[in-house]
């Protein structure tokens, strides 16, 4: 609808340089540019690379997202921005951009919470988000149980990994199995030839003793070195390492306590929908084990297609127009980048 705000979103947290368009939840362009393969190399993001590569894409990544939705910046109602949580220095430069756009349009701008983007990009797929609602959000650096009671003012966690993220989990099993970076999609791809039962991988934090206080919290270090520890005995033995069977298996003990973790966190909160957030919702197993598991229980589970998991400019621009249409205040234009900005700030 033309009468819809205008929103344009702009990320710039970690290794891709994201422009979106929204209006409403229609989704009119999603520029991107990613530095990914500056970092593979080295087997994982360098944050001075990363954030010279958005300084060179960021005008580029931002004319490309206004060419395809066939807007101009006069044409925006407000610009929203990633200001935290991720890498200093690469929130920096999206954060000058959008204050800089802002000032030269006379355009309000909104400073927000990547994570909080991860969840409000599932609008754009499915419509408004029903409230309450669970949130399982799987990046390269958060796992998170989150209660969603108001996604334009705030969240409530439930829990959170007290080690490794899912998607570090995934990058460090990917490298000892001498796949690319980021691991994310080569061990999706490798886990399709491999059983996921032939390795009985440890679920962390899922004995009863760990339930106690850590019920809605994730480990996935254990995991991580009970794999590297069974390939090494592979490698001692002189014997092949099969790699696809050790990535099914990892997968699938991953997966296992994502999914089980996340729906014990709607039963207990009487809470029928669950969306799913962040590149490691990308997973195809995650994908299809959380559909399944969550048809029996009577949930309905709401994950945004893979192209919009990973980090993208659109899922800001996703979270800006559901704060306009929320009546939530604009940031001071002196606003901050902040690295460790906490899950319970939607916007600043
Ligand atoms: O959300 P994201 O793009 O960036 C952060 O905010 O961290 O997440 C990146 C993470 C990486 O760890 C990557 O390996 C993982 O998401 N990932 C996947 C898949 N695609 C990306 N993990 C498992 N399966 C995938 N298909
Ligand atoms: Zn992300």
């Amino acid at each position: 609808m033309a009468d819809e705000p205008l929103i344009l979103g702009i990320e710039t947290s970690c290794d891709e340089t994201g422009v979106g368009v929204v209006r409403g939840h229609t989704l009119l362009a999603d520029a991107l540019a990613s530095s990914v393969d500056q970092h593979a190399r080295f087997g994982g993001v360098v944050p001075e690379v990363a954030s010279r590569a958005h300084l060179e894409a960021i005008v580029p990544t931002m004319q490309r997202a206004l060419t395809e939705a066939g807007v101009t910046l006069a044409d925006v109602d407000a610009i929203a921005v990633t200001a935290g949580p991720g890498l200093a220095g690469a929130l920096l430069v999206g954060v000058a951009a959008a204050k800089g756009y802002a000032i030269a349009a006379e355009k309000p701008v909104y400073g927000v919470n990547h994570l909080a983007a991860h969840v409000a990009v599932d609008t754009l797929e499915h419509g408004p988000l029903p409230e309450p609602a669970i949130a399982l959000l799987v990046s390269g650096g958060h796992s998170s149980l989150l209660l969603v009671d108001d996604l334009a003012r705030g969240v409530t966690p439930l829990g959170a990994t007290i080690d490794d993220a899912a998607g570090e989990a995934f990058d460090k099993v990917a490298r000892l199995l001498g796949l690319p970076f980021p691991g994310g999609p080569y061990i999706d791809r490798e886990a399709r030839a491999g059983d996921p039962a032939a390795i009985a991988f440890p679920r962390g934090l899922t004995a009863a003793k760990d339930l106690v206080a850590h019920r809605h919290d994730f480990s996935f270090s254990g995991l991580k070195t009970a794999v590297a520890r069974w390939v090494e005995a592979r490698q001692r033995a002189g014997e092949p390492v099969p790699v696809a069977d050790v990535a099914a298996s990892f997968q699938e003990a991953v997966c296992d306590v994502l999914v089980n973790k996340a729906l014990d966190a709607c039963r207990s909160r009487g809470v029928p929908t669950l969306v799913i957030g962040g590149g490691v919702a990308a997973n195809s197993r995650l994908r299809a084990m959380a559909e399944q598991r969550a048809a029996r229980h009577g949930i309905r589970v709401r994950v945004p297609r893979p192209g919009l998991c990973t980090d993208n400019g659109a899922m800001v621009a996703a979270l800006g127009s559901h704060l306009v249409a929320s009546g939530v205040a604009p940031s001071r234009l002196d606003l901050p980048a902040d690295s460790a900005m906490p899950l319970t700030t939607v916007s600043v």
